[in-house]
């Protein structure tokens, strides 16, 4: 039994830089994806017909297609006209698949502002602008912030796609060490654990901080 955990100590490294990878990507990706996504929920709300349309068809099918499909798209597909690596391509799949769900985020945040406000700011006399920026804004980031947390919590799960082309995060160093051991289930167990200790750590730290919230 002490063998067993004696020879996965040993790649102990393998599994922290798997650890530290797969943090990078989605850091990277959601910061991002949230740029983009604030962008996109914008063009989404805006009266001009065209941005609207583009916003909305950008989101529609990145939500309506796999993230892997993406993935692939960007690394080998754009690869035939400039050449990314697999890590910057991993990154920009993640964070523009990201962005579609943020905007959406954004946006049902925005919306969930009752239509009373912007109708007692516009009347006395803010602009459609200022309206925004400090009426709706205020109260809609109350939603937004922990949706944006369950993101990234999200995220850490799902960049675990980017190690089919070869990025090297904790799923990709858990198929090195299940091959360098000629142990199929130990490996898996250890990155399901580390997995959990993350997503569980960081919700936990986000119902901290939302309660934190309610109170002022
Ligand atoms: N796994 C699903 C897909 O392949 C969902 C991706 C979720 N992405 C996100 N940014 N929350 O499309």
């Amino acid at each position: 039994k002490s063998k067993t955990s004696n020879s996965m100590w040993a790649y102990k490294d393998f599994f922290i830089a798997g650890v530290g990878y797969t943090l990078f990507i989605s850091a990277i990706a959601v910061f991002f994806g949230f740029l983009l996504g604030a962008l996109l929920a914008l063009m989404r709300l805006s009266h001009n017909h065209l941005i609207h349309a583009v916003a909305t068809a950008y989101i529609e099918f990145v939500r309506g297609t796999p993230l892997m499909v993406q993935l692939l798209f960007i690394y080998f597909g754009l690869g035939l006209l400039v050449n990314i690596p697999a890590l910057l391509s991993g990154i920009i799949a993640v964070a523009l698949n990201s962005a579609a769900y943020v905007a959406e985020v954004i946006r049902s945040g925005i919306n969930s502002i009752a239509k009373g406000q912007t109708e007692a700011a516009r009347s006395l006399g803010l602009s459609r602008k200022k309206t925004m920026r400090y009426v709706i804004m205020p109260q809609a980031m109350k939603n937004i912030w922990p949706a944006l947390g369950n993101e990234f919590v999200s995220l850490i799960k799902e960049s675990s796609i980017v190690s089919v082309i070869g990025v090297t995060d904790l799923i990709y160093q858990s198929r090195v060490v299940q091959a360098d051991t000629y142990r199929g289930v130990m490996p898996l167990v250890i990155t399901m654990v580390l997995y959990f200790i993350i997503t569980f750590s960081l919700s936990t730290l986000m119902k901290h901080f939302e309660r934190k919230m309610d109170h002022d």
